[in-house]
């Protein structure tokens, strides 16, 4: 699949089994028929072994016809058996091989495709999801297919095996199939009785172990914490009540999964005693031949084994469709933010941005009350305000992370609802407050901002950055992994992997959120220098608290509890004498001392 029909993943069917109807098997179909049909081949043992046992016997028990050898009258057997054995063997082999083609196809397709989708969810899915969860909420998923589905299948397969068997013991014995048809009657209605029970313990333990899972990761992604603060018996302690829960759920889904066969195991046990019986009784009456007895037992003993795996098999489905079904439920929520269907693609000419009148609140509490501001084509404008003012939630909402409760925002008169987010995303260079790596090396960090940048495009980038010096002094400069969540990096080499990412991606709206605030002095004058550079002619949004930083900005404007109190340059605000002069005075005009200026 493309990139940008991964990018169109937006949604997905409502069920999980329509999921796995419409996603389970793409361009498997062949190989799903040939593995259903070589599945049932190789069960054909269960009903070709007991004729072996008769037809052994029989050699024995019937006279051999005059003037022939023992051995020629025993040939033609020995050769059929010898066949049909060996042609079970090779349709196993063959149902193996195509097995494992089979099932690792689907279960990495299904992998693509719930991990495209759930790249796809907008902020607030994850937000409030912890990243190790959804993991094992994928793979509960694809398990629910890929070792549910082949397991059915092995039960259609013993299901053919009872039916069958189950005909020919009513030919030979009436009573014997009647006990038996009785017993299964009876295992059949235990099943269905215990279904709820075995279900809904299924769905707990998985739900615990995803609650346990995800919490297990958010503990070792906090480990710089937990060292600080001698954490490490907190934390057990703190993981104790879900790994307890866990041991809980777990124990009393096997519990019942146990239960649900047991019983029915002793009966079975019973049944087994009287078929013997009812073979001597008759065989006293002279009504049975050793082979019929050889047979009838045979028979017997296939479907008692096909029964008790039948039974083995069901709450092992049951459970693991459970667990996909609660999985799916909780990953498979339809996302909150996606592009209308005639959704444009967004080509920012002029870059004019405009937010008319914004409501925007998380939950209760409104963080942006009313809130208009028009930035001009080209213009440069800084933001300032207290912690909390709701500075990064301006732009979480001008990159639609999330949307308004009321009011619009443009983009050169484009509603940014009307375009595709992509193309949105693709017009700003975004710097956030806490620019994450991935694990990966350096140079792939920096070109995510532009996927088929060249070398030389990279180390330019990071040279405007101020970062190409720390890099060539890493061991494997840029081929250096960056750890997890880049965690090999100083803050400030992490903010200029950032920066450079965002000069390489080279868009027309530039959005800065404390880009520099993690830099030198000195650092970050080379870095204003080639920002300087950057953001001649396009629009560009700056959040700083070091006020500084601002001071060569067009415009500054100062949020205060959600709402914009004061704009202009520098010098009018520091005249107001309102906000703005009170934060500089603070701040004893700035980190950066006049002269440097
Ligand atoms: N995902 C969220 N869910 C709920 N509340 C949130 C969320 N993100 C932010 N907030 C709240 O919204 C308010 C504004 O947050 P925001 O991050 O916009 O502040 P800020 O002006 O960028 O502050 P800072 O200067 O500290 O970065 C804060 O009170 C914060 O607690
Ligand atoms: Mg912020």
């Amino acid at each position: 699949m493309s990139n940008l029909s991964f990018q169109n993943i937006t949604s997905l069917p409502k069920t999980l089994l329509s999921f796995y109807w419409k996603y389970g098997f793409v361009n498997q179909k062949s190989l799903l028929f040939l593995w259903m049909l070589v599945v049932l081949l190789s069960f054909a043992g269960g009903i070709v072994w007991p004729n072996f046992n008769r037809w052994i016997v029989a050699l024995f028990e019937n006279p051999v016809p005059e003037g022939v050898s023992f051995i020629r009258y025993a040939m033609p057997t020995i050769l059929v058996i010898t066949f049909l054995n060996l042609s079970m063997t090779v349709s196993s082999l063959i149902r193996d091989a195509v097995g494992a083609k089979l099932w690792v196809n689907v279960e990495n397709y299904i992998s693509e495709i719930l991990t495209a989708y759930t790249h796809n969810q907008s902020m607030i899915f994850w937000v409030n999801k912890m990243a190790g969860s959804i993991n094992t909420q994928i793979n509960y998923i694809i398990s629910g297919l890929v070792d549910a589905f082949s397991q059915l299948w092995r039960a259609v397969g013993n299901l053919m095996i009872i039916c069958v068997n189950g005909l020919l013991l009513f030919n030979i014995n009436k009573y014997v199939c009647g006990l038996f048809v009785l017993s299964l009657g009876f295992r059949i209605w235990y099943a269905y009785n215990m279904r709820k029970r075995v279900k809904k313990a299924g769905e707990e333990a998985s739900g615990a172990y995803s609650a346990l899972s995800g919490k297990l990761i958010d503990s070792f992604s906090n480990h710089m914490i937990v060292k600080l603060f001698a954490g490490v018996t907190k934390e057990q302690k703190i993981l104790q009540k879900p790994r307890q829960k866990r041991i809980q759920t777990r124990l009393y889904s096997r519990y019942t999964m146990r239960v649900f066969w047991a019983l029915p195991g002793v009966l079975w046990d019973l049944l087994f005693g009287l078929t013997i019986l009812f073979c001597c009784v008759l065989y006293q009456r002279g009504q049975i031949t050793i082979s019929e007895i050889i047979y009838t037992i045979s028979v017997f003993l296939e479907v008692m084994s096909s029964v008790g795996m039948l039974i083995n098999q069901l709450p092992e489905i049951i459970d693991k469709t459970a667990a996909a079904n609660k999985a799916y439920k909780d990953l498979v929520i339809p996302l909150d933010i996606i592009d209308k269907e005639n959704a444009k693609v967004l080509h920012v000419k002029r870059g004019k941005i405009q937010f008319n009148n914004i409501y925007f609140k998380y939950r209760n509490k409104y963080i942006l009350k009313n809130l208009s501001l028009t930035i001009n084509p080209g213009e440069r404008v800084g933001i300032v305000g207290s912690s909390g003012a709701g500075k990064t939630t301006l732009v979480n909402l001008l990159m639609r992370f999330y949307e308004p409760q009321r009011g619009n925002i443009t983009i050169d008169d484009f509603d940014i609802t009307d375009v595709t987010q992509h193309s949105l995303r693709e017009n700003i260079s975004f710097i956030p407050q806490e620019p994450t790596m991935f694990n990966r090396t350096i140079s792939e960090n920096i070109s995510y901002g532009k996927f088929n940048a060249s070398f030389k495009e990279i180390k330019d980038a990071a040279k405007k950055a101020s970062a190409d010096k720390f890099i060539m002094d890493t061991e494997k400069g840029y081929d250096s992994l960056v750890g997890d969540r880049g965690i090999k990096l100083s803050g400030g080499q992490k903010q200029r992997i950032a920066i450079a990412r965002a000069f390489l991606k080279n868009a027309p709206i530039l959005v800065l959120d404390e880009a520099t605030s993690a830099l030198d002095s000195e650092t970050e004058i080379a870095i204003q220098k080639s920002f300087d550079k950057l953001s001649r002619g396009r629009t560009t949004i700056a959040i700083a608290h070091r006020l500084s930083t601002l001071r060569n900005m067009d415009r500054i404007i100062v949020i205060d509890k959600g709402v914009v109190v004061e704009q202009g340059t520098h010098n009018s605000l520091l005249r107001k004498k309102g906000l703005y002069f009170k934060l500089w005075q603070m701040q004893s005009g700035g980190f950066l001392p006049e002269n440097k200026k």
